[in-house]
């Protein structure tokens, strides 16, 4: 992680601020994100696609990874598009003012509600995954004598190496439509019949935390061969190519992520060649990066409950919150650094299991992690938490969720405030 240094008194700072006085400030379970990393990488990406490609395209940000108002008008500030969803992300861009047109509508169910706001509120692109979404869509658009801008979500058959969770390419994946064995060609033609489906896009998702430019590249040879077919087929010649996210980073020592300007280097050349070889136009192109915009710029703080010593084991080291915070290592078993950031000064001497406060045995955020010795009041920070954490958060155990702070040089600022006790009992009928 970048901005990370240790002051005079020992303590870890993040942009230049003490954490140990966010946690006194802020309190504990805390989310903290760099707002300027977050921008500086959005301006890669649109540097990238404009010095390689042109800027014929867009970068999309995955809100997923990381959603709110505050988030998303940083966004729209950058001048990036969203990728969405839900209709409860469309509502979060909207209420911060994110062009509507640059909106990418996904997901592998959608309902006739979530079809009807993205129309009526002029959504730029709406995914169809199935044949069902197809026919459901044209009806809604048809109700309200409207054309629905499509993307047809196909499955390229790529195996990206990453978790089976989140690798979403292969054909056996749920999301989309197969071009190997025609299932994707037979829907274009269907799209093209439909009187109020326009179909822009072909879309895909080859998976997440993706370390290598070579899937990337490969996809985009398989998209430009799937367009070509289209047009020899069908003598329609789609004008966009969104090639998903996916771009990786580094949450421990020994991953290492490709460069992302490297990456869109390389795609662009092929995406190029493969046009020019298949007499194509160079189509427009989208991205749809999460996790790189903000998972390495955010970290979480945590107040130290106790210690354990295990007999035979590793110490537990217990802190106030846990898997309701960052579900990510008891679903993937990912990993992370973790540091006492009062004590940031001091060696890693000891290697702890880290673990969360509700009754769950697999409620942990780590095993066999090297950790400086830690007793109870001390600060923990786990990093690169900026990703899949806030957004994949529950309130399990009625856990009260964390306040989100953007630190922006010496200023932090609450972008979404702790949830209260009242907020947890707020639709129950009482
Ligand atoms: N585009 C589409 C269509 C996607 O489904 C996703 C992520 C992205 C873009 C952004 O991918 P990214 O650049 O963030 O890798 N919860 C998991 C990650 C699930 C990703 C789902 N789709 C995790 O915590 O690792």
């Amino acid at each position: 992680m970048e901005n990370l240094a240790v002051n005079g008194k020992g303590h870890l700072t993040f942009n230049k601020i003490d954490t140990v006085l966010l946690a006194r400030d802020f309190g504990t379970p805390l989310y903290v994100m760099d707002e300027l990393t977050m921008r500086k990488e959005c301006r890669d990406f649109k540097e990238s696609i404009a010095k390689y490609y042109g800027g014929h395209g867009i970068t999309a940000y995955a809100s997923k990874a990381f959603c709110c108002v505050q988030m998303c008008r940083l966004i729209a500030e950058e001048g990036l598009g969203l990728d969405v969803s839900s209709i409860g992300e469309i509502h979060t861009a909207l209420r911060a003012g994110c062009n509507p047109r640059k909106i990418y509508f996904h997901g592998n169910f959608k309902t006739d509600e979530e079809f009807a706001y993205a129309l009526d509120n002029k959504v730029g692109r709406i995914e169809v995954d199935n044949l069902d979404e197809l026919e459901r869509l044209n009806v809604v658009a048809c109700e309200k004598n409207v054309t629905a801008d499509i993307m047809l979500r196909v499955k390229p058959g790529v195996d990206a190496h990453t978790h089976s969770f989140i690798k979403t390419g292969k054909n056996d994946s749920k999301f989309g439509f197969i071009i190997e064995n025609g299932e994707a060609l037979e829907t274009v033609k269907k799209a093209l019949e439909y009187e109020n489906i326009s179909l822009k896009t072909i879309n895909c998702h080859i998976g997440s935390q993706i370390f290598d430019t070579e899937p990337f590249v490969h996809t985009a040879g398989i998209m430009l061969d799937f367009l070509a077919q289209i047009k020899a087929e069908l003598g329609y010649e789609v004008p966009e190519l969104n090639l998903g996210g996916g771009f990786g980073i580094k949450y421990v020592d020994g991953q290492e992520p490709m460069d992302v300007g490297e990456c869109i280097e390389s795609v662009s050349l092929r995406v190029k060649a493969k046009c020019a070889e298949l007499g194509l136009a160079q189509p427009y192109i989208i991205l749809e990066p999460g996790r790189k915009i903000v998972g390495d710029k955010g970290l979480t703080l945590y107040t130290v409950g106790c210690v354990k010593e295990i007999p035979d084991g590793d110490p537990k080291v217990i802190v106030d919150g846990g898997m309701t915070d960052n579900p990510r290592y008891a679903l993937y078993q990912a990993e992370y650094e973790a540091i006492v950031a009062n004590k940031a000064d001091k060696p890693k001497d000891t290697i702890v299991s880290l673990c969360g406060r509700t009754c769950e045995s697999g409620d942990m955020l780590g095993e066999k992690m090297p950790l400086q010795s830690a007793e109870a009041g001390d600060i923990l920070a786990v990093l690169a938490t900026g990703a899949y954490n806030y957004s994949m958060s529950s309130n399990y155990n009625r856990m009260m969720k964390p306040a989100v702070v953007f630190v922006n040089r010496n200023r932090a600022t609450v972008v979404v405030k702790r949830e209260t006790l009242d907020d947890l009992i707020r639709n129950d009928v009482v």
